[in-house]
């Protein structure tokens, strides 16, 4: 049985129309269902994208027949999945951190780092100091880079910036490049992340102006649609951040917070508190915690490659399944903790890690992700009415996507019902 539209028959498809097309020959089409609950799987399925959204999924015996006049791709016998959404990147910056992670290596902590005026601040130093253009350019490039491995959907946070001004700064960067790339951005101002150097033994200051002067800004040139921060004792604390995210709340942002990574400091608990879209990170978040936010419906978000890359353990499945979690993967790719560029590689990563299988991990990487960026009515799934963001993968079974190392590449991946030429010179995106 092929999924047409719940409340009206498909519309009635333009002929010969170039943005009407039958994605066929596949090994099977799997997407989320409607409510992100279940994978249902079509063997040798199609989908029919028309006016840049998905018209019809199914077995290809039934939907070619019906769509003679579409342009016809073939997928090789390959799969088809739905395009993948990282749910948590700090995408822009400039410079790297190689040189930290081997006094990791050695033994100091990434507390010790910081404290010692490195760690963050050492990135909004050499972010400070690069041009804007070079930063613009550079992050087009990762959102392209982030297609060409199978993610459609991205969300950027600042929070390199630290200060008002810094922070806009990286906002309006943002901007720019997401309009010179097709992917979806989603942009999210990480406004407490460290205490800037100009504000120091001012945090009350900092608070002040940027919910005075910061907030109001962002929202008045709608340079984000979420307001993030991190919750731990060597940033800010909870009563810092409730102040924030309570404001942020009241004037409309989505919240989001970087909770219970290092130590349990109560972040997960003021995500429930606030009724926040997502907490992130949860590495020292105890079963109550991940039960409180499941009972909230608060999406908890696995970043199985800064777990890995600080040493910091992760969630069993069993347990989060016990107690209903709705759980998403992101890369959080950042130069201090995790320098990763793949978004299913991470989703192989936690499948090891955690146990989950190759259900629960595609369902992390789309729909749930989708969720914890408030559009999974639109993205992270291939029901009729969605958004036409999909990817024919080198492989042939959904459960080949967590099994190889180094993760699976796509073939193509289509944006908006249409079958976009990979990124291979960087004229693409920079003329
Ligand atoms: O998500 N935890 C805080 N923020 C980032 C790391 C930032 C950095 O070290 O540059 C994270 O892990
Ligand atoms: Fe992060």
């Amino acid at each position: 049985m092929s999924l047409m539209p719940a409340r009206e028959p498909a519309a009635r498809p333009v002929a010969g129309g170039a943005s009407y097309v039958l994605l066929h020959n596949t090994s099977e089409v799997v997407t989320p269902d409607l409510a992100g609950e279940k994978i249902l799987r079509f063997p040798k399925g199609a989908v029919v994208f028309q006016e840049g959204r998905v018209v019809e999924i199914g077995p290809d015996a039934e939907l070619a027949p019906r769509h003679r006049e579409a342009r016809p791709v073939n997928a090789n016998g390959h799969l088809v999945t739905p395009g993948l959404v990282d749910c948590h990147t700090h995408m822009v910056f400039a410079g790297h951190r190689a040189e930290e992670f081997h006094r990791r290596l050695k033994g100091e902590s990434y507390e010790q780092i910081a404290a010692a005026g490195g760690g963050i601040l050492t990135t909004v130093r050499a972010t400070g100091a690069e041009r804007d253009a070079v930063l613009e350019k550079t992050l087009a490039l990762r959102l392209e880079r982030w297609r060409a491995a199978g993610c459609t959907t991205v969300e950027v946070k600042s929070g390199y910036g630290l200060t008002p001004q810094g922070e806009m700064r990286l906002l309006e960067i943002m901007r720019a490049a997401a309009q010179r790339v097709p992917a979806r951005v989603h942009r999210t101002a990480l406004l407490l992340h460290a205490v800037p150097e100009t504000y120091r033994d001012r945090r009350e200051r900092l608070l002040e102006d940027l919910m005075a002067k910061t907030l109001p800004e962002i929202r008045r040139r709608e340079l984000a649609t979420a307001v993030d921060v991190f919750c731990a004792e060597i940033a800010f604390s909870v009563d810092e951040c409730r102040t924030l995210l309570s404001k942020a709340r009241e004037m409309g942002f989505a919240i989001k917070l970087h909770a219970d990574q290092l130590a349990r400091d109560g972040g997960a608990r003021l995500a429930v508190e606030l009724g926040a879209r997502s907490a992130d990170h949860l590495e020292s978040a105890t079963e109550e915690d991940w039960k409180a936010l499941a009972q909230a419906g608060i999406v908890g978000v696995l970043l199985p490659a800064a777990a890995l890359t600080l040493r910091l353990p992760l969630p069993e499945a069993e347990m989060l399944r016990r107690v209903g979690a709705r759980v998403a993967i992101g890369t959080d790719f950042n130069p201090g903790t995790a320098p990763a560029q793949s978004l299913l590689e991470c989703g192989a990563l936690a499948s090891r890690l955690c146990g989950f299988d190759a259900e629960e991990t595609l369902l992390a990487m789309t729909w749930n992700a989708a969720s914890a960026l408030g559009v999974e009515r639109d993205v992270g799934h291939l029901n009729p009415g969605a958004a036409g963001d999909a990817v024919v993968w080198e492989c042939e079974t959904m459960e080949e996507l967590p099994y190889w190392l180094p993760a699976v590449r796509p073939d193509s991946v289509f944006m908006r019902g249409a079958d976009l030429a990979f990124p291979t010179v960087e004229r693409r995106v920079w003329p």
